[in-house]
């Protein structure tokens, strides 16, 4: 009777003290905000299972804390992803805020700056995004690091005279700014820009005002979850066999949509961060994991919730679990380890990543499209914080 009294004791002065189960201190929090409803939903969806799948391969404990994420809906408003953010911030005292698409990202930037918030990047691919809260440090790509690369290869490809077709929001922007610059500069033509609402977008009248324009080259930016729809229209059009060369950014091959576009994208070559195919150990354990998770292909969005999560962890680890954001961002630069995407690094100077940028071919392989890639450009930085350093 005494000793059980006694454990008993024990057992509730240690849970007093927080010492027998986790306590709010040996808990870490991240609260990610992407959208899981609405016309972005599978960007979240991508995320949602790659931050998930990184936590199920790692376990959800470092350096001695426990790791508790979070996922908030946003619907890809803004004004929610604000709120939510606060809320994730105020009410649930998260350490790290996920951020997603470019709009929720800037609209989330002034609550990481001033509530000292550690927050990663996982989806935005516009430059300005990073430089928004000193807290920002980015997992995923930007438009300007592909875009410049495939103007340059379609050049030397026998491109002169080029239309583009862009998504009408910032990334879209960017894409088509970098393009502009190395196809000019190299002595090409960008003949019209065309650029598509971003929501419910109807191609047809742009790819016929391309078509009619007789460009030998079209530069296409469309964002994931686009590329399906976008391939569709465009072999309506016929334009897959007017000869009239397709390239892009990697979003428009993007391997969420490319089992479904059949022949349409075959020979389209883009210049990309990340494709299912790419040949490492890692990335086929990636993709055979991914695909017993979710039941379909993984994607570029999806490495960006992976990777994203792994900086936390090598963070945590190198503070030996403190999430001071000072400290926590401190660590995250200059930070370099291995993606499924290949090698990837945290710039020290501007929190953005630098990553490998592959030049692939759509092609079929074993019955299916997939971007095989047969060039690399090395460690590629922002061009757009290159050419402006700040
Ligand atoms: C963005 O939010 O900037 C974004 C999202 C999806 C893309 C590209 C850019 O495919």
């Amino acid at each position: 009777m005494r000793s059980s009294h006694l454990a008993v004791a024990i057992v509730a002065v240690l849970s007093g003290l927080g010492l027998g189960r986790a306590s709010a201190q040996d808990t870490v929090k991240i609260g990610v905000v992407i959208p899981m409803t609405g016309t972005s939903a599978a960007v979240g969806r991508e995320i949602e299972a790659g931050t998930k799948l990184y936590m199920a391969q790692h376990g959800d404990t470092v350096a001695g804390k426990k790791i508790q994420l979070i996922i908030r809906d946003d619907a890809s408003v803004p004004d929610n992803a604000k709120r939510l953010a606060q809320e994730l911030i105020v009410n649930d005292h998260v350490s790290f805020l996920g951020a997603g698409l470019t709009p929720s990202a800037m609209s989330m930037a002034p609550l990481s700056a001033q509530g000292k918030v550690a927050t990663v990047v996982m989806v935005s691919g516009t430059s300005v995004v990073t430089e928004r809260s000193p807290y920002y440090v980015r997992t995923s790509f930007t438009l300007g690091q592909q875009s410049g690369i495939i103007a340059d290869w379609a050049i030397k490809n026998g491109s002169k005279k080029a239309v583009a077709i862009l998504s009408d929001w910032a990334p879209g922007a960017e894409a088509g700014k970098v393009f502009a610059q190395h196809f000019a500069q190299a002595g090409g033509q960008v003949l019209e820009t065309l650029k598509v609402p971003l929501a419910n977008p109807d191609f047809a009248p742009f790819l016929q005002r391309a078509a009619d324009l007789h460009p030998d080259t079209l530069f296409v930016f469309v964002p994931a979850g686009q590329a399906g729809p976008f391939a569709r229209q465009f072999a309506e059009r016929g334009l897959d066999k007017s000869g009239i060369k397709l390239v892009g950014p990697g979003d428009i091959v993007d391997d969420d949509d490319l089992p479904g576009t059949g022949d349409t994208l075959l020979g389209v070559v883009t210049a990309g961060i990340y494709s299912a195919a790419h040949p490492s150990a890692l990335n086929k354990q990636y993709v055979d994991a991914y695909q017993k998770m979710t039941g379909h292909r993984a994607n570029f969005i999806s490495v960006g919730g992976y990777d994203g999560m792994h900086l936390i962890y090598a963070a945590l680890e190198k503070t030996g679990g403190k999430t001071d954001a000072d400290a926590v961002v401190a660590a995250m630069k200059g930070m370099a380890w291995e993606s499924p995407r290949g090698p990837i690094s945290i710039d020290p100077r501007t929190r953005d990543i630098v990553q490998n940028v592959y030049i692939r071919k759509v092609q079929t392989v074993n019955g299916a499209p997939w971007a095989v890639e047969f060039e690399t450009f090395p460690n590629v930085k922002d061009p757009l914080k290159e050419a402006s350093p700040k």
